[in-house]
């Protein structure tokens, strides 16, 4: 009998098609969420799992799984799912990093230009009519280019956006849990600085760190008010990395100049006031949201899961302590 295995998500037939040969496959071919008590019934008896970043796998449901052997995440972010009682269970875990980096720094800068340069405020303002005429001191934004940008978690995706940072002769200042190494450092041409002097420094604060209990509203009411008045923040890491409604007072307050947001704390769901501000850019977490990235991700989600289901030690396994006492 074949092993079963469920996606939670529609991804590439092309890329799916080949797995039916080995496994029994079950999709969810619409572009929802799998409801709750849905995904807790469908997950009883199958033996891989291919979860987006929108299903929670927590106790609950991994108790409901007791022939699970390997849940190879649909993304690098993996705080949708409850490692640690995974690796309790002798389940791998997965997910799929390196392919999405460069395409959500793109994004993170996308999200400096727009709101330094107003540009979706420019694009209603046309499409409203009011473009009226040219005059100079209209529709004034504030530069990107020579200013200091302060990058939170120096990771891939923190390094992806240092390196664009350069072209536009930034300097770049960061806070890192570690300082990395000098050499990179250097290369970078990055300063290692405390968070406090990080966020009174820079005129674009940009976070990439992953969604920790360490991490969780790192950014709240104090942190907030160390910025400049004119500085930017820049979110494509996890919505609760900011405490959304601190972030809301702050817009409002004028503490800082805007942001630019792809993840909010409890997505969909926007906190009250956040569509109201002026000065902000929002879009639908769509970080790793192009046509390759969404292609690589389900390929790399799909080698991982089947490594597991035979036997191999996934290539991206982020528990691998759990290979010594998988279940088999
Ligand atoms: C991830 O991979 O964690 C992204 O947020 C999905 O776009």
């Amino acid at each position: 009998m074949k092993a079963k295995i469920l996606i939670t998500g529609r991804l590439p037939e092309e890329v799916i098609s080949p797995l039916k040969e080995k496994f029994d496959v079950e999709i969810n071919h619409e572009d929802r969420p799998m409801d709750r008590q849905e995904l807790l019934q469908s997950i009883e008896n199958i033996e891989g799992l291919l979860p987006m970043i929108t299903d929670c796998i927590d106790e609950e449901a991994l108790n409901c799984a007791a022939h699970l052997k390997m849940i190879a995440n649909f993304g690098v972010g993996y705080n949708n799912i409850d490692v640690k009682a995974a690796t309790a269970r002798g389940i791998m875990v997965s997910n799929t990093p390196g392919v999405l980096t460069d395409v959500t720094a793109e994004l993170a800068f996308a999200l400096i230009l727009s709101v330094s340069r107003r540009l979706v405020e420019g694009d209603r303002i046309i499409r409203e009519g009011h473009f009226k005429f040219w005059a100079p001191m209209l529709f004034l934004g504030r530069e990107v280019t020579g200013k200091t940008l302060g990058i939170i978690g120096l990771g891939k995706i923190g390094k992806a956006v240092a390196l664009r940072a350069r072209g536009f002769k930034m300097r770049i200042l960061y806070y890192n849990r570690q300082r990395i190494d000098l050499a990179e450092e250097r290369e970078l041409m990055a300063e290692y600085v405390d968070l406090k002097t990080l966020l009174k420094k820079s005129d674009f604060v940009s976070v990439h760190v992953p969604l920790t209990e360490d991490t969780r509203h790192m950014i709240g009411r104090e942190e907030l008010s160390l910025m400049n008045p004119t500085a930017f923040l820049i979110n494509t890491s996890r919505g609760p990395v900011i405490d959304e409604k601190a972030l809301v007072t702050a817009l409002k307050d004028g503490t800082i100049g805007g942001a630019g947001l792809d993840v909010y704390e409890n997505e969909p769901a926007l906190s009250p006031g956040l569509t109201e501000c002026d000065d902000v850019t929002l879009l639908p977490h769509i970080g790793s949201g192009t046509l390759e990235t969404r292609f690589r991700m389900a390929s790399i989600a799909l080698e991982n899961l089947v490594a597991g289901l035979e036997g191999q030690a996934p290539p991206n396994i982020v528990n691998p302590e759990v290979l010594s006492k998988r279940r088999l």
